[in-house]
């Protein structure tokens, strides 16, 4: 297992590149069971969970070719049904293939995934959704046991604008017999992108970034070349390395309307901020902490949450987090109060008072964002932070410490013994 050691302290100055998004190649690459012809997909980042997903479609069939940041997929032979828990358990976006698999084969047995650090994450939703469209479900030993002959279009009201259910749904559709319209639909760019994927197939796709999404259902899907959107929340994740540690950091392939919210936060937390033309400019200055309510897209998205924490750890005054997504996503605070950050947590709220200056210590990471945030903590901490399990933060970012120390950071990656 690897760690990462940071000495603090240092300004970040230089340029950054975000890779492509990890939460849009997800379900894109999920996608491309659909299509029996051969799929082409550019700027696909080189992470853990892009290794996993790969593995799932061999599982289930796929052919596929890596090199480069560009994956061919290609899904012409018989698929199997069957996602098993050992992946499943790895990474929980495999329940994307619930979708595919049915739309494609009329079967589908995926692990239901369990409980994860940041809460039950249920995917209730996603199962009654398909149940609309026709699939007869059967929970079975842990497995999701789905069946129907093919999918009939319907109209779904979601109760929760749910990312990966609005994901499954429009892959699903996508094949269905008939129009399916989507309703309290997530609007998060991913799922356009999604969309956009499917489209660029011969899917046909409407009203996608809004709530509402119509679905008319194809008899069969084409093959394509496509690139997946650069990650926003990547791209957030340096604006704010930047800031914490007052350097001045020119990120680079950003989404600019994707990273709206972020941008706004920062410069209302006093952060300098220039944008145009896929690149934003963040210069340190004096912060003020702020107030923060996690929502779906386009409010503040709660994966960014964790690395505005550690922002206002070093930030003048008091700031608040309240995270509605999920019920149990913040681990970060205790790991960064080992800093000598001062926070409190009450239910779903987070008090932060910022001015202490944070001092270097050994840290256990918990979940992916909670990696970032005590790497931006690290950064900014006096003397020596050491981050242990940081195979959370290898499911997200490719390479972090590589980037980092190109913009001049002191952090280096270790085996732990
Ligand atoms: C996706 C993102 C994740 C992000 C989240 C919210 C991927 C791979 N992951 O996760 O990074 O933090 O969106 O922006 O894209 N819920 C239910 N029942 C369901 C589905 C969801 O109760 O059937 C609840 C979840 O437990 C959670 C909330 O709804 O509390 C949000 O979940 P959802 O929007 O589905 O997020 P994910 O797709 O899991």
């Amino acid at each position: 297992m690897d760690k990462l050691i940071i000495e603090g302290g240092s300004p970040l100055h230089g340029e950054v590149r975000v890779n492509g998004s990890k939460n849009a190649a997800l379900p894109i690459l999920l996608a491309c069971m659909l299509v029996p012809e051969q799929v082409t997909l550019h700027s696909i980042p080189n992470l853990r969970d892009i290794a996993t997903t790969m593995n799932l479609l061999h599982l289930l069939g796929c052919e596929t070719d890596q090199s480069n940041g560009e994956i061919t997929v290609r899904a012409g032979k018989e698929l199997h049904p069957e996602a098993p828990y050992d992946l499943v358990r790895t990474m929980r976006a495999s329940v994307l293939c619930l979708g595919p698999l049915l739309a494609r084969l009329g079967r589908a047995k995926v692990a239901l995934p369990g409980g994860c650090a940041i809460g039950t994450r249920p995917v209730d939703l996603h199962l009654r959704a398909l149940e609309r469209m026709g699939a007869l479900m059967d929970i079975d030993s842990g497995y999701i046991d789905a069946r129907c002959r093919r999918l009939q279009g319907a109209h779904i009201t979601f109760d929760f604008p749910t990312v990966g259910g609005t994901e499954n749904l429009l892959m699903a559709a996508a094949l269905a017999q008939g129009e399916t319209v989507l309703e309290n639909a997530a609007r998060e760019p991913e799922v356009q992108d999604l969309a956009n994927f499917l489209n660029s197939c011969g899917a046909r796709i409407q009203g996608q970034g809004t709530s509402i999404i119509r679905i008319q259902g194809v008899e069969s899907l084409h093959g394509c070349t496509y690139p997946v959107m650069p990650d926003r929340i990547e791209a957030g994740t340096y604006m704010l390395a930047a800031a914490i540690t007052n350097g001045d950091l020119e990120v680079v392939n950003c989404p600019l309307e994707a990273t709206e919210t972020t941008i706004s936060k920062l410069q209302e937390m006093g952060g300098q901020v220039t944008a145009g033309d896929s690149r934003v400019r963040v210069r340190g200055g004096e912060l003020q902490g702020v107030d923060i309510v996690t929502q779906p897209y386009p409010g503040f998205p709660t994966d960014m949450q964790a690395q505005f924490m550690a922002l206002m750890c070093v930030a003048q005054g008091s700031g608040t987090i309240q995270e509605t997504i999920f019920e149990n996503r913040f681990m970060h605070a205790m790991e960064l109060m080992r800093l000598g950050a001062r926070i409190r947590i009450s239910g779903d709220t987070a008090v932060i008072r910022g001015g202490g200056p944070l001092r270097g210590a050994t840290l256990m990471a918990s979940d992916l964002r909670a990696s970032a945030s005590l790497v931006l903590a690290g950064l900014a901490a006096q003397g020596r932070t050491e981050i242990r399990r940081i195979y959370h933060l290898d499911r997200g970012y490719e390479r972090m410490e590589d980037k980092l120390a190109r913009v001049g950071a002191r952090i280096r990656r270790e085996q732990e013994k």
